[in-house]
């Protein structure tokens, strides 16, 4: 079996490989991760941290916020080293405030727990984000990264699926995921204002279904939940009928992309990003991931949460267009080749000796 660090190793290096030169514009810049705990935190800190040994000649002076609001387990450390680490949740609990780039990761994104911290999750994406913007020094800022989402579209009608940019929502402003979902629209709204008013480079991504390593094993979005439950009880529940589909992106593809879109994506332009080939349902995840640990019974069960289920979208995939034409994203990792990886690097991380 690879080991954990080999598959991160792997993934950073495909990223770095695609993007080419376009890494040389991290040479001898200031960066800052918020959120960096947090699962695409963690990713970006691997990659920079990689990036930065490997090609940048440890030019790229890193820092990294995120105020552990999410209790998960740390496995970020690694990645970090050499990076300025703070613990705190806005601009003054930073030593600085002048970045040539920030990646906004800071948020609450597993439904189990945004629905548990609501007025945690509005905060960070409205008032907090507000604040952040409005005390940056922008003098040397030349790019920003906002991680808005595909649930801006809520429950779309058929006929807007796969989903395009111009598609502007069904969203419930009442329901159990309104805190998220309106948080989200509420923050790309902040971000156009910032760039007409203030003429600050925000470039906005919506991803649709990210994972991969270092989503954490008990972060309760559904491939970790079925991971968990296979290697732990050695049943997959489904604890919904099976027909939901969502079109799931691996992680190196994502950040492929979002690297993209900070770099190359026009200010205050929304870029769907994920991968449009890969939709599945959940009874064909659960079969997937089944295959992977030699045929892993399937149940259907119901979620011990109320709400679990309510607004859940019976459909979510992208139309990627404008990713690609606009910023040469070209997803490439189907989910068979992808979940692979990541119950990899999940039994390697937690189950060393399964
Ligand atoms: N992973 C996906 O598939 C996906 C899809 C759509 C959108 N997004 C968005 O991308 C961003 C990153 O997603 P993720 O999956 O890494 O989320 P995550 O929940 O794994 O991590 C977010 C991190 O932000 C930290 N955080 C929360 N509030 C904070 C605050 N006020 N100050 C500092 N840190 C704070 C948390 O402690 C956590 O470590 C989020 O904004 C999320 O909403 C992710």
């Amino acid at each position: 079996m690879r080991k954990t660090n080999q598959i991160v190793k792997e993934d950073v290096h495909r990223i770095v490989k695609d993007l080419g030169r376009l890494v040389e514009n991290f040479r001898d810049k200031k960066i800052l991760i918020t959120g960096f705990k947090g699962f695409l935190g963690s990713n970006f800190t691997a990659f920079f941290h990689l990036l930065n040994q490997e090609i940048l000649n440890n030019s790229l002076t890193v820092y990294c916020l995120d105020n552990s609001i999410v209790d998960l387990e740390d496995l970020t450390s690694p990645y970090t080293e050499g990076f300025t680490v703070v613990n705190g949740s806005g601009l003054n609990d930073l030593p600085v405030k002048d970045f040539n780039y920030i990646i906004h990761c800071a948020g609450i994104a597993s439904p189990t727990f945004y629905r548990k911290y609501p007025l945690e999750t509005i905060s960070v994406n409205s008032i907090g984000y507000w604040e952040m913007l409005n005390n940056l020094d922008v003098s040397s800022l030349e790019g920003f990264l906002y991680f808005s989402t595909s649930e801006i579209y809520g429950d779309p009608d058929s006929k807007n699926i796969p989903t395009k940019e111009e598609y502007r929502g069904n969203v419930s402003c009442t329901g159990p995921r309104a805190c998220y979902d309106e948080s989200k629209r509420l923050g790309e709204t902040i971000s156009i204002a910032f760039h007409q008013e203030k003429g600050l480079p925000i470039k906005i991504v919506r991803p649709f279904n990210v994972y991969g390593p270092f989503m954490r094993l008990n972060d309760r979005r559904v491939i970790p939940d079925f991971v968990k439950f296979a290697l732990e009880e050695n049943v997959i529940n489904i604890l919904s009928d099976g027909t939901p589909t969502r079109a799931f992106c691996y992680s190196s593809d994502a950040i492929n992309g979002f690297i993209r879109a900070l770099l190359l994506g026009k200010p205050a332009r929304p870029y769907n990003i994920g991968n449009g080939d890969s939709e599945i349902s959940m009874l064909e995840l659960a079969n997937i991931i089944s295959m992977n640990l030699g045929g892993t019974e399937i149940k259907y069960r119901e979620s011990s949460e109320k709400n679990y289920l309510t607004d859940n979208p019976q459909r979510r995939c992208p139309v990627i267009g404008r990713a690609k034409t606009e910023l040469n994203f070209k997803p490439a990792i189907h989910p068979s080749d992808g979940i692979q990886r990541v119950i990899e690097w999940y039994k390697e991380t937690y189950f060393p000796n399964k």
